[in-house]
């Protein structure tokens, strides 16, 4: 990867994943790519080149492709979860249209390739339990049923063209810069907030609910350690199961409370984000990451409530 761009750069991951490989790469090489109602921060557009584009022009994409010579896409175009219901063919649209469009332009000029894929790939009928890498792989949700199809094209394009495709199953990310972008982990981000700002936290997901989750460092870590992985070890591509931790919402709240004791939290259980909840895995089998690029997380629920709650607690003062 010499030129990298990354689409939907603004968004939750892409904010940090484009300054990550901007440290890595060298700024002019890290091209964030984003749309107009999305506009980057100051600390984005200072650090680097950054171009409209949107997934779903293909011209937009080939432009940006041919002006900075790029070698390497990060495709982060997407509507998460919860918000892919309520615009389920727009949500197909920007997930799959615009897939082909990354992927077709990366079959002529020679790009590789990263699409992740979610633990929403998965359904009711998925073994919940240390979820194996390969699967049943049948969900309800039109965000599950894009990323079934990311994965299945994305193959495809490695299979028939070469494309040098790779993706992980991200499962919910937290993080501390942007807020997430609609999806149903969203309340592991949002009780962090409240128990800084000293509010009361109302959980939408329900007791006992297990989720797998995930610190964004760890998630970026993931991101580029696969896409600078040694091709000649991979065995699966479109996508790679990874995990660091698994919680419900009253283990994440407990841990908070070492640090904050009189911080509160009440259920009000939101119908829609329960049900996608108790489709998807309760944990994640990663052995796959593990053997063929050497993945291994470094933050538990205990290290990352520690940093999230410092990082927070500075910049919400
Ligand atoms: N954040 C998570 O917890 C999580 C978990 C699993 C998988 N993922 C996947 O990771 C990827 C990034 O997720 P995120 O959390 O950063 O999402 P997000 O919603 O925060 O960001 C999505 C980005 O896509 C951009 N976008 C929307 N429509 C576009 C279009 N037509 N053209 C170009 N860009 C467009 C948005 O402006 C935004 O910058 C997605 O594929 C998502 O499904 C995220």
């Amino acid at each position: 990867m010499k030129n990298i761009l990354v689409i939907g750069s603004t968004g939750q991951i892409g904010s940090e994943l484009t300054m990550e490989l901007r440290k890595r790469y060298g700024n002019e090489h890290v091209i964030a790519g984003y749309i107009p109602s999305a506009p980057p921060t100051d600390v984005l557009m200072e650090s680097g080149p950054s171009e409209v584009v949107d997934i779903t022009c293909t011209d937009m994409i080939l432009d940006v492709v041919k002006k900075y010579h790029i070698d390497a896409i990060y495709n982060l175009a997407a509507l998460l979860s919860v918000v892919a219901e309520s615009k389920p063919q727009l949500a197909w649209h920007i997930g799959i249209d615009g897939l082909f469009n990354v992927l077709e332009i990366a079959r002529h000029y020679n790009c590789s390739v990263f699409t992740p894929s979610s633990i929403g790939s998965f359904g009711l009928d998925t073994p919940h339990v240390k979820t194996p890498q390969d699967t049943i792989q049948r969900p309800r949700t039109m965000y599950g049923v894009t990323k079934v199809t990311t994965e299945l094209v994305s193959d495809y394009y490695y299979n028939k063209y070469g494309v040098d495709t790779r993706a992980v199953r991200f499962p919910g990310i937290i993080s501390n810069v942007t807020p997430p972008g609609g999806g149903t982990t969203d309340y592991a981000v949002d009780i962090y907030y409240s128990a800084v700002k000293g509010e009361e936290f109302v959980c939408p997901i329900k007791e006992g609910t297990l989720m797998d989750m995930m610190y964004m460092p760890d998630a970026l870590h993931a991101a580029i350690s696969l896409m600078e992985a040694d091709p000649s070890r991979l065995v699966h591509r479109n996508a790679f199961n990874i995990a660091s931790m698994s919680f419900a919402p009253e283990t994440i709240y407990a841990e908070i409370k070492k640090h904050k004791p009189d911080f509160k939290m009440r259920y009000e259980v939101d119908p829609l984000k329960q049900s996608i909840a108790d489709s998807w895995p309760d944990s994640l089998d990663d052995t796959c990451a593990r053997n063929e690029w050497d993945w291994k997380p470094q933050y538990n629920l205990e290290t990352m409530t520690k940093d999230m709650l410092e990082k927070l607690s500075a910049r919400l003062k």
